[in-house]
């Protein structure tokens, strides 16, 4: 798929030429309106539930490369080491408890007939949260595929020991996420894109817009016409073409809207 030109009649509200609050009465109203909505969070909706993002000040790529521990040339080469650092995150996930950005989201999910999250988180926070129906993008850090029989199960091990571990067939356990140059699930990506394709609000929230294909779900929707609202701390590469760019914590902005929209007091 290649990008397109965006549709013409944008119309740029960013921090910087509106105030907050006009701002956030917009986003609320955009989505009262909104028959069809979707949601893409990244790794930011969850830093207020204490975990690190992959990008940006202690983020987990700051002093760690993605080759060395998220492709399968490195699983292939080193099983025990990736494991590990699969393992250091799921301890970590496991202290963490959904926040109320998380909580939003359930609550749109119950008001909306047409609304689809789409995650490119791994840590389950937001089933935790109660969302029901969500696209997961990049797999979950909760569940193992066994590389001989390809069985995918839950396991909620912490810290599993010894690792790697083995699945009962025999074949050794790999985490069940996507990694960097594996394909992400076509039947996943293609309900994404279609909810993507008949929105008429995307929200963006808490990721840097820099990892494709998940990147291009917002694009796509800006194609047909959809509105784009993102919420992240800091400007990104979608900021400069979202109809609303709001700068502040998802945990904090996203309740907010959410209550306007659904009809809470003003
Ligand atoms: P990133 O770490 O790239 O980006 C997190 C974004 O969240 C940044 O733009 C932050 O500014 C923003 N942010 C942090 N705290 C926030 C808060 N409280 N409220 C709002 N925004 C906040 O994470 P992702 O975009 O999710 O993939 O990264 C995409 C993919 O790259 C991940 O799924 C992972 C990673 O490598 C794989 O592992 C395959």
């Amino acid at each position: 798929m290649t990008l397109s030109p965006l549709a013409p009649n944008i119309t740029h509200l960013s921090h910087t030429h509106t105030s907050e609050l006009d701002a956030v009465a917009q986003a609320a109203e955009w989505l009262a309106g909104a028959q069809s909505v979707v949601a893409l969070t990244g790794a930011g909706v969850s830093a207020e539930s204490g975990l690190p993002t992959f990008r940006g000040a202690g983020g987990l790529w700051r002093n760690r490369r993605p080759e060395t521990l998220a492709t399968p040339e490195a699983f292939a080469a080193d099983p025990k080491t990736v494991w590990e650092w699969y393992d250091w995150r799921r301890s970590v996930h496991a202290g963490c408890s959904p926040n109320p950005g998380h909580h939003a989201l359930v609550e749109l999910e119950r008001a909306k007939s047409e609304f689809c999250l789409v995650s490119q988180n791994v840590d389950g926070l937001h089933e935790q949260a109660g969302s029901r129906r969500i696209l997961k993008l990049h797999g979950d850090l909760w569940k193992v595929r066994c590389l001989t029989c390809g069985r995918e199960e839950r396991d909620t091990r912490v810290p599993i020991d010894p690792l790697p571990p083995y699945c009962s067939c025999g074949g050794m356990l790999r985490p069940a996420v996507v990694w960097f140059g594996e394909s992400l699930s076509e039947e996943t990506l293609r309900a994404a894109f279609d909810a993507a394709s008949r929105a008429d609000l995307v929200l963006v929230l808490g990721t840097s817009s820099i990892v494709y294909p998940a990147a291009k779900i917002p694009r796509v929707a800006l194609e047909r016409g959809a509105r784009v609202i993102e919420i992240n701390l800091e400007p990104t590469e979608l900021s400069s073409s979202a109809h609303l760019s709001l700068r502040g914590k998802t945990g904090e902005l996203l309740p907010e809207i959410v209550r306007r929209a659904l009809g809470g007091a003003p």
